[in-house]
C-alpha cells in the first residue's frame, strides 16, 4: 500500500464539499514499553514519516506530554484493558480518577450551570485533567475515556495526524516545534464520534491510500468521506465534534478551556457539547482540528452490557442483554480485539469487517 512517496499525495485542498452550519448532533452517529513493530509488516502500515520532528509524534506518549484516561478507580476491569492494550501498542498512559456528580459541592460549579448527576461529575473529571495541565506545568496531554480503543498501529498513525495538523494549521513540516503536532493549536481531537466537517472555504489535508482506514460503507455516518475514495482520512478544523473519547490540549488551550468552561459557564450543557460549541464558534480564539475517520473509539466488550457506560444509569433490563462479540466501530485492527495477537507476535489481526 502506501510507501513514503506518496506521502507526496498528501495534499492541501479546499474542502470541495457543503457544509451545513446546522449541527447535526442527532444525524451523526459514530473514535508503555516497547511497540510489537515486529508485528506489522511494511505493507500493512500506515505511510512512514521521515521528518524526525514529526516522527515523535508516534513517541510512547503519542507525541504529548502525557497521556491520561479518566475513569472510575473501581472501575478495575476497564484500567486492567486499558493498561494491557496500550503498552501493548506502544504507549503509557496516567490514570485520572472520575469523579460522580454527588462530590461536586453545589458551591464550586460556575454560576449558571445547572447539570447534574453524572453529566455534572464528566465535566468535573474533564477539567480536572485540563487543570493538570497548568498544575504540572505540562506541555500538552492527551485526554481519554477508559472504554477507548484505537488500530494497533497508532505509533505510525499519530504523525500522520500531526502532518495534517500542521499543514491546515499553517505551521511547515519543517520547522522545528515544541510540539510535534506545531506549536498553534489548542485542541485535537482524534476520538469522537462524528464531525460537521470544516466551511467551504477552509483547508484541508487528505491522507490517501491508508490501509488503517475501515471501508466506507462501514462508517455510512461519516458525510465527508462520501466525495472520496476508499483508504482517505482527512484532517481538517474541527468544527463541532460529538464525544470526547479521545482529545489532545496544549498548554495554551487548557488556559483558554479553564476561562471559558470552568472558571466560568459559556455553556450549560455536558462537558463534550461544551467542547464542541467552544471549537465551533472559536472560543478565545480557540483553534481546534480534528480527523475523519477518528482514531480512538469506544469499544463496546463483549458481555453485558449495562457495563459500558459509567455516566448514563444502567438500566436493570440491560443486565440480561448480553453482546456476543466485542466490538469496535471504525477501527480496522482494534487493539482490544488483538491483545492475545500481539502477545503471541503474530500478523494474523482480527479485522473487524
Ligand atoms: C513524546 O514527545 C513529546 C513532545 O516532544 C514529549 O513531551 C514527551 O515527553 C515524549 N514522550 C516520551 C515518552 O518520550
Amino acid at each position: 500500500m502506501t510507501s513514503i512517496r506518496q506521502n507526496t499525495r498528501c495534499h492541501l485542498v479546499l474542502a470541495a464539499c457543503s457544509i451545513s452550519l446546522v449541527l447535526v448532533f442527532l444525524g451523526l452517529r459514530t473514535s508503555n514499553y516497547t511497540t510489537p513493530r515486529w508485528g506489522l509488516s511494511q505493507s500493512q502500515q500506515t505511510p512512514q514519516v521521515q521528518n524526525t520532528d514529526i516522527a515523535r509524534a508516534g513517541n510512547g506518549t503519542l507525541g504529548f506530554e502525557k497521556v491520561l484516561v479518566l475513569g472510575l478507580k473501581e472501575r478495575t476491569d476497564k484500567r486492567d484493558a486499558m493498561i494491557l492494550s496500550s503498552s501493548l501498542t506502544g504507549f503509557e498512559v496516567e490514570f485520572v480518577d472520575a469523579v460522580k456528580g454527588e462530590d461536586v459541592l453545589d458551591k464550586a460549579r460556575p454560576a449558571g450551570f445547572t447539570m447534574s448527576g453524572g453529566v455534572l461529575g464528566s465535566w468535573r473529571a474533564h477539567i480536572n485533567a485540563i487543570r493538570s495541565v497548568l498544575e504540572r506545568k505540562l506541555s500538552s496531554v492527551l485526554i481519554m475515556e477508559d472504554d477507548v480503543d484505537w488500530d494497533v498501529r497508532i505509533q505510525s498513525q499519530m504523525p500522520e495526524f500531526a502532518k495534517g495538523v500542521r499543514t491546515v494549521s499553517g505551521v511547515p513540516l519543517t520547522e522545528p516545534q515544541e510540539s510535534p503536532y506545531g506549536d498553534d493549536w489548542d485542541i485535537l481531537w482524534p476520538g469522537h464520534c462524528g464531525e460537521v466537517g470544516p466551511e467551504k472555504d477552509e483547508p484541508i489535508y487528505i491522507i490517501s491510500n491508508d490501509a488503517t482506514v475501515a471501508p466506507k460503507e462501514h462508517q455510512p455516518w461519516l458525510k465527508m468521506l462520501k466525495d472520496y475514495p476508499e483508504g482517505t482520512r482527512i484532517v481538517h478544523r474541527g468544527i463541532a465534534p460529538i464525544c470526547v473519547f479521545s482529545y489532545a490540549v496544549s498548554r495554551r488551550g487548557a488556559q483558554k478551556l479553564m476561562a471559558s468552561l470552568a472558571t466560568k459557564t459559556s455553556y450549560d450543557l455536558a462537558f463534550d457539547n461544551q467542547l464542541a460549541f467552544a471549537c465551533k464558534d472559536k472560543l478565545l480564539d480557540l483553534k481546534c482540528y480534528s480527523v475523519e475517520p477518528m482514531l480512538f473509539f469506544h469499544h463496546r466488550p463483549a458481555g453485558s452490557i449495562n457495563k459500558d457506560s459509567d455516566i448514563a444509569g444502567s438500566k436493570p433490563e440491560d443486565a440480561d442483554n448480553i453482546r456476543e462479540k466485542g466490538i469496535t466501530e471504525n477501527i480496522v485492527w482494534s487493539a482490544r480485539l488483538n491483545l492475545e495477537k500481539l502477545i503471541a507476535g503474530s500478523r494474523d489481526y482480527v479485522t473487524q469487517w
